[in-house]
């Protein structure tokens, strides 16, 4: 069977994925020692850097996730978030932490933030395993916890997906659209 695309380059390798992993896990469990936190996963993207967060962090966790609708792709300018899957738990008064795989325009994170901020956490961060500041469209957008800064190519792996498809893979790579 085909996938689209063809595989380019291992822009980010396991071995500096399980390096960037382990530095992102010590930095949140020395912020938020002596307190429990929940993690919360956007997906899909994100499912997989997530369980190899928690399997890292130090501190008491639960885990949530939350599915929000892509508008981001189509219309860069408008639009709310739209909650495709809710949460389960309450987060009122809890330290919270969404975890990303990517932050690309922003606009994501800050409709996001902007709701979860209305239901009263005590904290609300931002952990993201692969940032693009060149792409972002949002200003003054704060994460917390960065795993790597890349450069804007079109990569998929570890949870980053074309088509659905590349999620699997260990390791993050380029993909040429082109070829076929
Ligand atoms: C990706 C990623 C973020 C968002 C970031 O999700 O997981 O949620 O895009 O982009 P932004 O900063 O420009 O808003 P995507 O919509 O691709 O869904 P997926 O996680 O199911 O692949």
């Amino acid at each position: 069977m085909m996938r689209p695309g063809e595989l380019g380059e291992i822009l980010v390798s396991r071995e500096e994925i399980r390096e960037m992993t382990r530095r992102v896990a010590a930095a949140i469990s020395r912020d938020y020692e002596g307190r429990e936190v929940l993690l919360v996963g956007v997906l899909k993207g994100a499912c997989v850097f997530m369980a190899d967060l928690i399997r890292e962090l130090t501190v008491v966790t639960q885990i949530d996730f939350i599915a929000v609708s892509s508008y981001g792709k189509e219309t860069k300018s408008s639009g709310v978030v739209r909650i495709l899957k809710d949460l389960d738990e309450d987060i009122t008064g809890r330290h919270v932490i969404i975890v990303e795989d990517i932050i690309d325009s922003g606009l994501t994170w800050s409709k996001l933030r902007e709701l979860l901020l209305t239901r009263g956490p005590a904290s609300l961060a931002l952990c993201t395993a692969f940032d693009k500041p060149s792409r972002r469209t949002v200003a003054n957008l704060t994460v917390d916890y960065t795993g790597l800064e890349i450069p804007d190519a079109f990569i998929v792996g570890y949870g980053l997906d074309y088509q659905g498809y590349y999620r699997e893979l260990p390791e993050v790579r380029t993909l040429r659209l082109e070829a076929r």
